[in-house]
């Protein structure tokens, strides 16, 4: 039989962008040898490039993106670029033929994300999105939780994502541009996160939702410059639940002094859970006629569906790499099972999830800019697999 790429003893991995999450795909990516390698990178700015495949010793550093998705020995492309490129460079490496792992957001619009979707089904290919936050280990206890009906009927959910690196006038991010961001900044950025963390923990689908976008800073400073910073700086939301549910959410990269919180609430007819990130260990399990619990990260203490992400010794906490380790973990094991079946897409966080999520992200941007509650339309949502 004639060797493919994929049939490789060890998958080819290359990188394309070498910013700030692309040194923590790196730092991931290098655990995951001897099943996989790195063996490109690259990013425009070519001194960072070369600064970063020199620490990570990589064998081809290039400044075109081109060039690591025509590498033959390229199985799996990261694709760590902002948001405007996600689009582009996804479609060319599937039509290379590359298993693709994508930053999220998937694509700036709906429309794209979809195309991207079904793209990766009739090649054949596994396509995922860094949705990291799913797999802390309590979070995917709080899912198995949610899914084994503990909670009884979901009533209501509340959270937020709060960051503060845009809090000052001069503060500035590439984020804050539509032409590299899309039509949404902290929406896209942060809320993908949290309206991510809401239907898998969850278990249940958003079907209606009321935004305000607030611009708190349309004009921001850049040494003597002014920048126009015309999308929301400030986003709030109310949402409804395919059973009836309600819940809300705030979010902002203006929350002085929090660097990076998540939070998420859900409450059940019999129990409640919340994490945090903060304290990302732990799991609140909230009672009627029992004393609260809380579940601190455990391989003993997890159930069965969720122990596997928690590799430490009892009593030792993983952290963010850990979690972004545990969903190329099940990445890498679905490209693996695409040897011997053409396509797995399961088990880690799909395209299909992410372009599910753009038809939420599109009825939220069209509720802030109507000032109406808008319906997800699941018919669009319910794309190709
Ligand atoms: N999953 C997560 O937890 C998480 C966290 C942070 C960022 N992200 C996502 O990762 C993406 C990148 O964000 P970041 O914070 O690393 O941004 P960044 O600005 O730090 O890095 C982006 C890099 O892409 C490079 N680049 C731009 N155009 C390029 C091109 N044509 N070819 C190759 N490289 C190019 C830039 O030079 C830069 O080094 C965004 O989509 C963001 O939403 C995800």
């Amino acid at each position: 039989m004639q060797e493919t790429s994929v049939t490789k003893a060890i998958l080819g991995i290359g990188v394309i962008g070498a910013g700030y999450i692309s040194e923590v795909h790196l730092r991931q990516i290098l655990r995951l040898y001897p099943q996989a390698k790195l063996i490109a990178l690259c990013d425009t700015d070519s001194l960072r490039a070369k600064e970063l495949g020199h620490a990570f010793g990589i064998e081809q550093v290039t400044d075109s993106y081109r060039e690591v998705i025509e590498n033959p020995n390229v199985d799996v492309i990261h694709n760590c670029t902002p948001n405007h490129l996600h689009y582009s460079i996804n479609k060319e490496a599937l039509q290379a033929g590359k298993h693709l792992l994508s930053e999220k957001p998937l694509a700036t619009t709906w429309e794209e994300a979809s195309e991207l979707t079904a793209l990766a089904k009739e090649l054949g290919l596994e396509a995922g999105v860094n949705f990291c936050y799913r797999y802390y280990p309590v979070v995917q206890e709080a899912a198995a939780k949610s899914r084994r009906g503990d909670l009884g009927e979901v009533r209501m959910l509340t959270g937020s994502y709060f960051q503060d690196h845009l809090s000052r006038e001069d503060d500035y991010n590439w984020r804050l541009n539509p032409d590299l961001s899309g039509p949404s900044a902290m929406m896209a950025d942060l809320g993908s996160h949290w309206l991510d963390l809401v239907e898998f923990v969850g278990n249940h689908r958003i079907v209606e939702v009321f935004a305000d976008f607030h611009t708190a800073f349309p004009v921001r400073k850049q040494g003597t410059q002014s920048v126009s910073c015309p999308l929301e700086d400030i986003a709030t939301l109310l949402l409804r639940l395919d059973n009836g549910a309600r819940g809300s959410f705030i979010t902002s990269q203006m929350a002085v002094g929090k660097r990076c919180t998540i939070d998420l609430q859900i409450y059940g007819s019999e129990q409640s859970i919340a994490w945090n990130h903060e304290r990302s260990a732990e799991l609140w399990i909230g009672h009627r006629d029992q004393a609260n619990q809380t579940l601190i990260e455990s391989p003993l203490l997890q159930s069965e569906e969720s122990r596997r992400y928690a590799v430490l010794p009892s009593g030792h906490v993983m952290g963010y790499h850990d979690a972004m380790f545990n969903l190329f973990q099940d990445f890498y094991h679905a490209v693996q099972r695409n040897r011997d079946v053409a396509y797995v897409g399961e088990g880690y966080p799909t395209f299909n999830d992410a372009t599910k999520q753009l038809s939420i992200l599109e009825s939220i941007i069209r509720s802030a800019q109507t000032g109406h509650w808008i319906t997800v339309n699941q018919q669009l949502a319910a794309v190709a697999h």
